[in-house]
């Protein structure tokens, strides 16, 4: 296990109705912004909620963080919170709305431009407080400090780090809501946080690597489950909690990461316009297979403890885990070809100069390049 340092300040408030709990972590006479989506929430009864719970603030709304938050679109929310002069901000909705806050919160309290902070390369800690309700399992920007945000002006979608939330509601009630195709693309965004921490290599800690194999075996079985019946209070309660503790830091301490897949997969949003968790099912299997080599012994673990897979050669038993993972993939209604989705070589070739030009490598060894970025997305055509 490698040296590290861990803390995760955000506090989970988790079950039914705890929406309700919002006077209880927000401090009396503080001045909120509410920041919002496209409008889910007005439909499922959560805005309500939060009206209701917030009753004796004054609060400032904020709607329109659009899927992928472009800093276009933020720095309007910006302009808004410092004239209102807000401190205190409350996201309530997916992914997006969260990482969009994240960077508002930072927004508030700097006299630049916002595109400035995602270029930050340092977490940006000068913030407004920030509280979340998230409403949509996937990315859990509920317990992390990441934040991506997208610049339409140049097609680019870049990852930059924040604060904490200081407190998530969790009710899994609100996600019930959520159409098919998001429920697919969160449980393939949380299926790929695990194996970005997980699939590297053996032998650095086994209790990280069966936590992160309890979270990959709990997607496998409630998938399906999830399927047939979405409103089932348990299933969604347990993949809400999965979302978080895949990306809260919990399964990454002392042991090598990759993501890889994800730096691909925004490239593939940026110039596409493709759904997170899309982007994912479709590099994952490239990242697999191009790196075969350094993960193997890894992908034979994960085969035979996720998948069963104790038959064959090495080789074989590497291709069957691999193909185990895009069934899976394609289980959950989502095309894994990258021809299915109208992309090709001009794309790869864009990607490769992108990554070549920024100077970057990913993967536990670092070693993902350009070039061998262009090379997993060919096996991907
Ligand atoms: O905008 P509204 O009307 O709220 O609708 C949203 C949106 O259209 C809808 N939705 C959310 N909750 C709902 C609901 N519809 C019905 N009922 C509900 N309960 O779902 C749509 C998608 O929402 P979005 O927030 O975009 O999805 P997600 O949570 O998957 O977030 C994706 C973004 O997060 C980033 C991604 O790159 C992407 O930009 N990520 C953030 C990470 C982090 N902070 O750690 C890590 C991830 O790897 C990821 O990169
Ligand atoms: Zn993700």
């Amino acid at each position: 296990m490698y040296n590290f340092s861990f803390q995760n300040p955000t506090k989970l408030i988790v079950g039914k109705n705890m929406i309700a709990r919002l006077p209880q972590e927000i401090p009396a006479g503080k001045r909120i912004l509410l920041t919002f989506g496209g409008g889910s929430v007005k439909k499922n009864g959560v805005y309500e909620q939060v009206k209701e719970a917030l009753k004796d603030y004054a609060t400032v709304e904020f709607w329109g963080i659009e899927p992928n938050p472009t800093v276009e679109t933020l720095r309007e929310a910006i302009a808004l919170g410092k004239k209102e002069k807000v401190d205190f901000l409350l996201a309530v909705g997916g992914g997006s709305v969260l990482d969009g806050s994240k960077l508002v919160a930072a927004g508030i309290l700097y006299d630049g431009d916002a595109w400035d902070l995602v270029n930050t390369p340092e977490p940006v800690t000068h913030t407004v407080p920030m509280g979340t309700i998230i409403t949509l399992p996937a990315t859990g920007s509920e317990m992390n400090n990441n934040a991506v945000i997208s610049r339409k002006a140049t097609k680019e979608k870049l990852p930059s780090n924040y604060n904490n939330p200081l407190f998530s509601i969790l009710d899994p009630q609100v996600a019930f809501s959520l159409p098919a195709n998001q429920i697919a693309y969160g449980i393939a965004d949380t299926f790929v946080h695990v194996m970005e921490q997980y699939m590297t290599v053996t032998g650095v800690s086994q209790l990280m690597d069966r936590w992160a194999e309890g979270i990959l075996y709990t997607l496998v079985d409630i998938a399906p489950k999830l399927k047939e019946n979405q409103r089932d209070y348990n299933v969604m309660a347990d993949f809400m909690l999965a979302a978080t503790m895949a990306q809260n830091g919990f399964i990454s301490m002392g042991v090598p990461q990759d993501w890889a897949t994800h730096m691909i997969g925004h490239e593939l949003t940026a110039l596409h316009g493709l759904s997170h968790g899309h982007t994912l099912v479709i590099v994952l299997p490239g990242t697999m297979s191009v790196m075969r080599e350094s993960k193997g012994d890894k992908i034979l673990q994960y085969g035979e403890r996720i998948w069963g897979i104790t038959e064959g050669s090495r080789e074989e038993r590497i291709d069957q885990a691999i193909a185990k993972t895009e069934e899976f993939f394609r289980s959950l209604g989502l095309t894994t070809r990258l021809s299915e989705e109208g992309i090709g070589e001009e794309t790869i070739r864009e990607i490769e100069d992108r990554f070549n030009k920024r100077n970057v490598a990913f993967g536990e060894g670092k070693n993902i390049t350009g070039a061998v970025a262009a090379q997993i997305l060919r096996e991907r055509l």
